[in-house]
């Protein structure tokens, strides 16, 4: 009788066997492919056992980490680059139409619908006032009219609503529509960069690979609209320290937005409430028509 499991590839090659019989081809290729990765992963880098249960207590702690605001595996699929490889092959996008970019873990359900100029930060008192406005549009620069765009971002602490741990209220999210000219006006904070979690195993692993934590400031969106693919990105603040080393690898030279700083008194701003200085930043968001 053949010896069984006499050779490390002898393992591998029997795993794989095991998955033959899926009748789900594409799980069948996902894990057989998986499998191969995996094993030949552990035998270039030659795992010793005490390495083996290192990983598997930083999986169980980042699962600990997790519940309904915090995601500590999107932050570890974030920042070893997996979420942008697997952001970059699904969305291929025509030149154009806005690139997407990761979706990250802070977003929340149920962002309140606010009306043109409606403000995401009313709690916000030491940032700097911000009007953020544009237009979506399609790709030959038609207005889309009735887009929705859901909008969250840190505050001016660099904190998301969900990181303070004395309230779960939403605060610097909101849902806004477009007007006929596919119009948008959102009030808000100037964003700033902030650091992604660090107190759980994805910061440890940052820190013992000599990597800093920050992102630069941003604004996420998704925007969509009836008959368009849905667009999860970001703004970026062109003027950012970080953006060459963004700790997600998120930034793309189309999400720059410039956060122009005014100092006087403006009429279009002072309708809004707002008294210098604060900022004004302008970005045209442009959808592709669903394939059919
Ligand atoms: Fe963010």
């Amino acid at each position: 009788m053949k010896a069984r499991g006499t050779t490390e590839d002898d393992i591998t090659a029997e795993v794989l066997r095991r998955f033959d019989a899926t009748e789900d081809t594409r799980l069948r290729h996902i894990m057989q492919s998986l499998v191969r990765h995996l094993h030949a992963f552990v035998k270039d880098v030659e795992l010793t056992e005490a390495e083996w249960m290192t990983a598997i207590r930083f999986l169980t702690e980042a699962g600990h980490m997790c519940d309904d605001t915090r995601q500590e595996f999107i932050l570890l699929s974030d920042t070893l680059g997996v979420s942008m490889v697997v952001d970059l092959i699904n969305h291929r996008k025509p030149e154009g139409a806005t690139e997407s970019t990761v979706f990250g873990p802070f977003h929340r359900d149920g962002a309140p619908e606010l009306p043109a100029g409606g403000n995401i930060a009313p709690r916000d008192t030491k940032g700097t006032p911000t009007i953020v406005s544009g237009r979506v549009l399609t790709l030959d620069g038609r207005p889309v009219a009735g887009a929705c765009l859901d909008v969250w971002q840190a505050d001016s602490s660099g904190l998301y609503d969900s990181q303070y741990a004395e309230t779960d209220e939403l605060h610097l999210r909101g849902q806004f529509k477009t007007d006929a000219d596919g119009r948008f006006l959102i009030r808000t904070v100037r964003p700033v960069y902030y650091a992604i979690p660090t107190d759980g195993p994805v910061g440890r692993m940052l820190t013992a690979t000599n990597r800093h934590p920050w992102r630069p400031a941003h604004i996420h969106f998704v925007v969509s609209a009836e008959g368009y693919d849905p667009v999860t990105t970001h703004i970026f603040d062109a003027g950012d320290p970080y953006l060459e080393s963004d700790t997600v690898f998120a930034v793309k030279d189309s999400l720059m937005c410039t956060f122009v700083r005014h100092d006087v008194v403006e009429d279009e701003a002072a309708r809004f409430g707002l008294e210098p200085p604060f900022c004004t930043a302008q970005f045209d968001f442009v959808l592709k028509p669903v394939q059919r």
